[in-house]
């Protein structure tokens, strides 16, 4: 069959794309510094695509209704440019998973390459072709970095360690599946090992571990459908607290989870002497430890958050910025004992995907070449913000999270709200968390792009809205 599309506006519309052109034109022709001092401007003669609505889609996404949207049209690094034209500063790196922004050159050059040489988007995961496979050995790599020879491709001896993270499952596209995998994982071997009564699934207070029934259970939903599953919440940081609960469950528990840093709780860090605690604790009594780092994952150098606390988790969970955003692909890494799952058991269509794959490889050497810039870049970030904070003692109350990862915690939850309503208004685009009780905190999570010059910038205009509200 002979089939072509000449141009982008058969399926999208002609003056969507040519809205879609003009923004991207803008930002291509514009150098960040540029930029950087226009943010918050309508940039004059954008055409505004009028042809865009999503009244069709769900209301909980901002559809239902007729009225004139205002989302992204086109971006480029930490910028983008709205349908109405306006030009934002990308403080959350998307929904959390642009981890290099929106285009970067080397990764979007990489797609372009792949894909020239024969990868393949995606196929069938009996069939992985190797990009999936290489990144399967570059996750179990860097979980064992004091493992030479896995850098000349030797994996004997770390395949026949039993203490050692050497098995790894991508065929998960989603975190919410890797998280469900790694939770059937634990049930599992809690039904293998012993132990009667209903398991005991050991939590932090305020976790996400996705949308999947059991781990929307875990965060306290769908309590009165399930059964025979029993989940304890605790604080987080609260070492007697973790003891007490340990210590009256003893082998009823089959697991603890935990985020390094809770972006759903106020970027709440999860202190390394805690989860030092909580590992000890845990092996103790026979129990298994997951450590999500769906969001905290390929965001520093050493890749996963957890070798900061120096503690060797029984599972971990990656996703979000694996693949810097281009496509899902998520996946667990975990010790070979506990491979027993049937690939039904936790699979998705668009797992193990490849294209997603070879990007993932990229993300992780540019992570990995540019790994100290990023480190002194995203301190740089932490260190100002905690300056900031401490200028205005009386309106927040501490900066939360590490490195690119923070929370203001605001004294007051209208004040966070009114803030966060300025900053989106000025051209920020960052989240507040002010939806629970208790909570005040402004959330940002800037990709690895990030460069001092950009800090300034973002700092001297927070300090602005602090000081004029404008
Ligand atoms: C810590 C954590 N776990 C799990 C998930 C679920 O991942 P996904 O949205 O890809 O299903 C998320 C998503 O935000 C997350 O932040």
């Amino acid at each position: 069959m002979s089939m072509t599309i000449n141009d982008l506006a058969g399926p999208l519309g002609a003056e969507v794309c040519r809205a879609m052109s003009q923004a991207k034109v803008f930002l291509d022709s514009h150098n960040d510094e540029q930029l950087l001092g226009r943010i918050g401007e309508t940039v004059a003669g954008m055409a505004s695509a009028r042809t865009i609505t999503k009244a069709v889609m769900q209301k909980s996404y901002g559809g239902g209704t007729p009225a004139e949207t205002d989302d992204l049209l086109a971006g480029r690094g930490l910028f983008y440019v709205t349908e109405q034209g306006k030009l934002f500063l990308d403080c959350t790196a998307g929904h959390y998973q642009m981890s290099w922004g929106y285009d970067h050159p080397v990764l979007t050059q990489v797609i372009h390459d792949g894909l020239a040489a024969g990868i393949v988007p995606d196929n069938h995961s009996n069939i992985p072709q190797w990009p999936v496979k290489r990144l399967a050995q570059k996750l179990v790599e860097a979980a064992n970095p004091d493992l030479p020879e896995l850098r000349q491709g030797d994996f004997a001896r770390v395949m026949e360690s039993k203490t050692r993270l050497n098995t790894v499952l991508l065929g998960t596209a989603t975190g919410s599946v890797a998280c469900e995998a790694a939770l059937k994982i634990m049930l599992m071997h809690h039904e293998r090992t012993r132990r009667p009564g209903p398991p005991i699934f050991i939590v932090l207070d305020g976790n996400y571990h996705g949308t999947g029934f059991f781990s929307q259970y875990l965060r306290g939903m769908w309590g009165s459908y399930l059964r025979n599953l029993e989940v304890v919440a605790v604080q987080p940081n609260d070492g007697d607290e973790l003891e007490r609960v340990i210590a009256r469950h003893q082998d009823r528990i089959a697991g603890f989870w935990a985020e390094p840093i809770m972006m759903n709780r106020e970027a709440i860090r999860v202190q390394p002497e805690y989860l030092q605690l909580a590992r000890k604790l845990v092996r103790r009594v026979g129990a298994l430890l997951a450590i999500d780092e769906i969001q905290t994952g390929f965001w520093t150098s050493d890749l996963f958050m957890y070798k900061q606390c120096d503690i060797v988790p029984d599972i971990v969970v990656v996703g979000k910025g694996m693949s810097a955003g281009l496509h899902p692909l998520s996946g667990i890494i975990y010790r070979r004992e506990l491979d027993v799952l049937a690939q039904y058991d936790a699979i998705s269509t668009n797992g193990n995907a490849a294209l997603a794959a070879l990007v993932a490889l990229a993300n992780i050497e540019l992570l990995q070449r540019h790994g100290s810039e990023i480190d002194g870049t995203q301190e740089y970030y932490y260190q100002r913000l905690g300056d900031l904070a401490a200028e205005f003692p009386d309106r927040i109350a501490a900066v939360h999270g590490h490195r690119a990862l923070t929370g203001l915690k605001f004294r007051q939850v209208d004040d966070a709200l009114a803030f966060h309503k300025k900053c989106v208004e000025s051209g920020l685009w960052l989240r507040v968390h002010a939806y629970h009780a208790g909570h005040s905190t402004i959330l940002c999570k800037f990709a690895l792009c990030l460069e001092r010059a950009v800090v300034d910038e973002f700092i001297r205009r927070l300090r602005r809205l602090l000081q004029t509200g404008k």
